[in-house]
């Protein structure tokens, strides 16, 4: 009976129409056993086809006699796929490369079909097509993809060696979920009564351990076979679709552009020839030893190491190592950018940066100002028209009871306003007055009331004169972003952040003057002391912590409070890097167990002890006085000097003009 039926079965297996079935019934079949329910399916081909199918225009110049079925085989497929409304279909017709949906939403699944039969056309025809498809938003390299050959291909041997080179053009991709489907000439039924009519091929890039991608050998994973009624089935049943990362990598390297950022990645000393510190690299070691790989490192030759875009595609600096696949990930952590650059991917965040407000430090007042800051304007204003007052009511005091007085008084050190305020000015100094003022009730009283005020005074002015002395205080210090608007101070930012930062394209800041990096903005901070910048707290909070403090170990640059931007940080990786997923659980864990904040504490913290070497802490909060402290003290005193000198020398002038003049009128 099986005998009988091989000839029938190869007359019917060698016709188009009749492999078009088989194509179709294993399409649908590996659909609805391995495609994710509910995902989207991408279906792509050649263009031409659906140009000859709507009629318009045809290019004859590809050279392909199409099949008169194949338009019914889309027919057909489009169709057997819609109607189970199990996934939504999307169709790639036109090259509109570029176009940005509203919402992207990632491929679970694609079906790509090509009709070509030469070995190169097939290759070149579907490396065409990916290309395509890995321009859009919604491409996907982790998807599950079938490719589908429409040509029956003769010898065995070359069907293997094509699926191969199919498969290292995906891999230029990175994409490793593949199946090739060929069509079998093979029309030889087995004992079971079956024939096989396509062939499933797909490849493992780590296997076996050692081998690190570069392995071209497919090897056949499935068969479709009819049987006799023309039913098909799979032969092995087995998953299409398994898992192809391992978690040992066996020492395969994964390449790391890495430059110094700190704190991110940096030299442990300057004698390092490596970058082997920070929490970029810290991190990167921990996931490569956890996945048993070797790190490569490469710098980008570029002066600029983040990456600007040329304007045609192509990028600069590390960003374009990943862009251009040379690398797979950046060491030092990055803001997420996925939803700007298409070509990248994002892990976790594994910090929040804060984007804030870096400005000069509050200086201290001059010393010299010591003696007089100790009452406010107003009070030292209220003082001395209190001191006037006190005078005038002391000398009218005085004249009134001279005048109904009997007995004139022997004391007349208040009899005028001029030697009044002489006497009330010894008070405020504490020096002595004139012995037995007038033995009146009223003037005593005057008088002692004074007396008490000015003692009361004078002890509050003296308490606080030692501590201003000692600490001066801060003048002002900038507290919020419209007053560094309102200072009149030049302010900027590391400039390869306009791009990206959208919020700066306002019109505040237009006038900005922009530095190079945290570096210079904080170098002109610190040294010119007239200059604020917007910086990320991360980066330049350790900058601050291990270079710019102050001998005494303030810093000398300061912030505020409030935040202009929270970015997320995390690691940059090439699209369709096949690490990733691992990569986000390792750092989840590292997250969860707080290792990531420790190594970010432990590494400011080491730096502020190695600037602190070179610091002279005080021992205590008692200082010894110096000049420096009572400075102002002596310049009162010189000013006293030569105000008392100058008046001398006006005196001593008047009298030699009395002597020289005296002689002539006689
Ligand atoms: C598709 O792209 C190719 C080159 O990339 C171009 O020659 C062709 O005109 C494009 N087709 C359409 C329909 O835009
Ligand atoms: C295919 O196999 C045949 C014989 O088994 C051999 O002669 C031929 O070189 C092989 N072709 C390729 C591309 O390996
Ligand atoms: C890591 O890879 C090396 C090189 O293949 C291998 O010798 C070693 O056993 C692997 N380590 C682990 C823990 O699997
Ligand atoms: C883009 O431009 C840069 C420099 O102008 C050049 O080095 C690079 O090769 C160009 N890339 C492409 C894809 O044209
Ligand atoms: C910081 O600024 C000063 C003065 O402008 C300059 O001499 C010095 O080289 C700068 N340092 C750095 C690291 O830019």
């Amino acid at each position: 009976m099986a005998i009988a039926l091989v000839p029938l079965l190869a007359t019917l297996v060698e016709s188009s129409e009749e492999v078009n079935h088989h194509m179709l019934q294993c399409l649908h079949a590996t659909a609805m056993r391995h495609f994710t329910p509910m995902s989207d399916i991408m279906v792509a081909s050649d263009n031409t086809w659906f140009s000859e199918k709507h009629g318009t225009v045809v290019k004859k110049s590809a050279q392909i006699t199409m099949p008169y079925l194949e338009t019914d085989f889309w027919k057909e497929l489009l169709q057997d796929l819609h109607e189970t409304e199990i996934w939504s279909l999307s169709l790639h017709l036109q090259n509109k490369s570029g176009k940005k949906e509203v919402l992207p939403r990632k491929h679970g699944n694609y079906i790509i079909i090509s009709p070509y039969h030469d070995h190169e056309a097939v290759v070149t025809d579907i490396s065409h097509q990916i290309k395509k498809l890995s321009n859009s938003w919604d491409w996907n390299p982790r998807a599950k993809f079938a490719v589908l050959l429409q040509r029956i291909h003769m010898q065995e041997n070359s069907t293997q060696q094509l699926a191969a080179d199919i498969f290292a053009d995906l891999w230029l991709s990175r994409v490793v979920n593949a199946v090739v489907m060929v069509p079998t000439p093979n029309k030889h039924s087995n004992a079971m009564g079956t024939a096989p009519a396509l062939q499933m091929y797909t490849w493992f890039p780590y296997q076996p351990p050692g081998h690190c991608a570069d392995v071209r050998d497919a090897v056949l994973l499935d068969q479709w076979v009819v049987d006799s009624k023309g039913n098909g089935k799979f032969h092995y049943n087995i998953p299409l679709f398994p898992n192809k990362i391992p978690t040992n990598f066996h020492g395969c390297p994964v390449t790391v552009s890495v430059f110094e950022f700190e704190p991110s990645v940096m030299k442990e000393s300057s004698a390092s020839t490596t970058f082997d510190e920070g929490t970029g690299i810290r991190l990167l070691h921990e996931i490569v030893r956890k996945g048993n790989m070797s790190a490569v490192y490469l710098e980008p030759s570029h002066a600029e190491h983040w990456g600007l875009p040329y304007g045609n595609g192509s990028w600069s600096g590390g960003l374009g190592q990943v862009i251009g696949g040379q690398a797979d990930l950046l060491a030092a952590y990055s803001y997420y950018r996925c939803h700007i650059i298409n070509e990248i991917e994002c892990s976790i965040p594994y910090f929040i940066d804060q984007i804030r407000w870096y400005i000069p430090c509050a200086m201290p007042y001059p010393r010299w100002m010591s003696l007089t800051r100790v009452f406010s304007p107003s009070l030292w204003l209220s003082f001395l028209a209190v001191y006037i007052v006190f005078a005038l009511l002391m000398w009218q005091a005085v004249t009134v009871s001279n005048r109904f007085s009997l007995q004139s008084t022997n004391n007349h050190a208040y009899t005028s306003l001029i030697k009044c305020l002489f006497n009330f000015w010894a008070v405020i100094l504490e020096q002595s007055i004139s012995n037995n003022p007038p033995r009146i009730a009223a003037i005593r009283v005057v008088l002692l009331v004074w007396v008490l005020f000015c003692m009361s005074m004078n002890t509050v002015y003296q308490t606080y004169l030692t501590s201003f002395l000692v600490d001066p205080g801060l003048q002002h210090q900038l507290s919020s972003a419209d007053e560094v608007f309102n200072s009149g101070m030049e302010f900027g930012f590391p400039f390869r952040w306009k791009p990206f930062l959208t919020d700066l394209s306002g019109d505040r800041y237009r006038h900005t003057h922009n530095c190079k990096s945290f570096r210079e903005c904080l170098n002109r901070t610190s040294f010119t002391h007239n200059f604020a910048f917007m910086g990320s707290a991360i980066a330049t909070d350790y900058m601050i912590a291990a270079e710019f403090t102050s001998s005494d170990g303030k810093p000398l640059v300061c912030s505020f409070d409030q935040i202009f931007t929270i970015q997320l940080a995390l690691m940059t990786v090439t699209k369709g890097f096949i690490f990733l997923d691992y990569l986000n659980r390792i750092v989840s864990q590292l997250m969860d167990a707080g290792v990531i904040e420790h190594w970010s504490d432990n590494i400011k913290f080491t730096a502020i002890l190695a600037s602190a070497t070179e610091m002279d802490l005080l021992a205590g909060e008692y200082t010894q006085l110096t000049l420096l402290h009572i400075q102002s003290a002596f310049y009162f005193l010189f000013l006293g000097y030569t105000v008392a000198t100058i008046a001398f020398l006006l005196e001593l002038t008047r009298y030699v003009k009395q002597l020289v003049c005296t002689p002539k009128r006689k």
